[in-house]
């Protein structure tokens, strides 16, 4: 009896032992999910900020991204979506674009990000001075080589001149596509012209080296070199969202409701 007992207690203690410690990673994981959440959102606004070129290592993110007014867009007409509607804070881009009613599936025509499906609202974050549209951010995406690279785009308010961009996210090659997220390269990206003085889309990416003379010097960035197919899908995507699917018909909306100076 005493032998049998000896023999049970083992398994007994690590049954014990196993079940303290899954209810120990499992309350982790829950007791820490809030926290994970808040760097997500510090970091979503750091990279908003680094697009803006208003980011400052040694100041407190929450506190620059303050000013910021965060909106949400209907993609389709350009309207911003009343708070009561949508909130902001609360809206998950990404799982709206999987959903069925807050997303649809693009075809594969207009699908030249290469992202499947799209949202129908985005959200955008206005840099104000005043009334005044100083810089907008979007959030824009689409497939590389290997992956889908995110990143978001500050739009100067004249609505056509990149004023910076941060690529946040991505897999693909360190050294090659990788070098997306290279602030040298990002550098670059600002004062370029997204449109031409007739709308159009104009940004390009030049095989190796942008042109250094005007008018083409306006609208193109170097390639990154050795990543033909990584520069195309930034060039794909950046024209899928600066289109009639992307964020066109916002602009079309503020340039439309802007007061005419002079
Ligand atoms: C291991 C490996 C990783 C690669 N990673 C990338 C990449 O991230 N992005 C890319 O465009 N090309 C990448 N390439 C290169 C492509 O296969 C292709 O050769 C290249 O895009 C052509 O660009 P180039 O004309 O500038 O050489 C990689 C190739 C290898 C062998």
């Amino acid at each position: 009896m005493a032998e049998e007992e000896s023999l049970a207690r083992p398994f007994y203690t690590v049954l014990i032992l196993a079940f303290v410690c899954s209810a120990l990673v499992a309350g982790a994981a829950v007791g820490l999910r809030p926290r994970q959440e808040a760097n997500r959102d510090i970091d979503r606004q750091k990279n908003i900020l680094y697009a803006a070129g208003l980011y400052d290592p040694a100041k407190s993110i929450p506190e620059m991204f303050a000013p910021i007014e965060t909106r949400v867009v209907e993609l389709a007409t350009g309207e911003f979506v009343p708070e009561e509607i949508i909130r902001p804070e609360n809206y998950r881009q990404l799982k709206a674009a999987l959903s069925e009613d807050m997303g649809r599936a693009l075809n594969k025509e207009e699908d030249l990000a290469r992202v499947r499906r799209q949202e129908k609202y985005s959200l955008v974050y206005l840099v104000k001075n005043g009334e005044e549209i100083q810089q907008i951010v979007l959030p824009v995406r689409g497939k590389g080589l290997w992956s889908t690279m995110y990143a978001y785009v500050a739009l100067d308010g004249d609505l056509a001149t990149i004023r910076g961009v941060s690529f946040y996210q991505h897999g693909e090659t360190p050294g090659l596509g990788g070098e997306v997220e290279n602030p040298r390269w990002q550098g670059e990206w600002r004062g370029k012209k997204v449109y031409n003085e007739q709308g159009g889309f104009s940004l390009k990416f030049a095989k190796g080296e942008a042109a250094t003379t005007e008018p083409a010097k306006s609208y193109e960035i170097d390639g990154l070199s050795g990543a033909t197919l990584t520069t195309k899908g930034v060039d794909n995507l950046m024209e899928f969202w600066f289109g009639d699917h992307g964020f066109k018909p916002l602009f079309a909306r503020l340039k439309n409701s802007k007061p005419s100076k002079g």
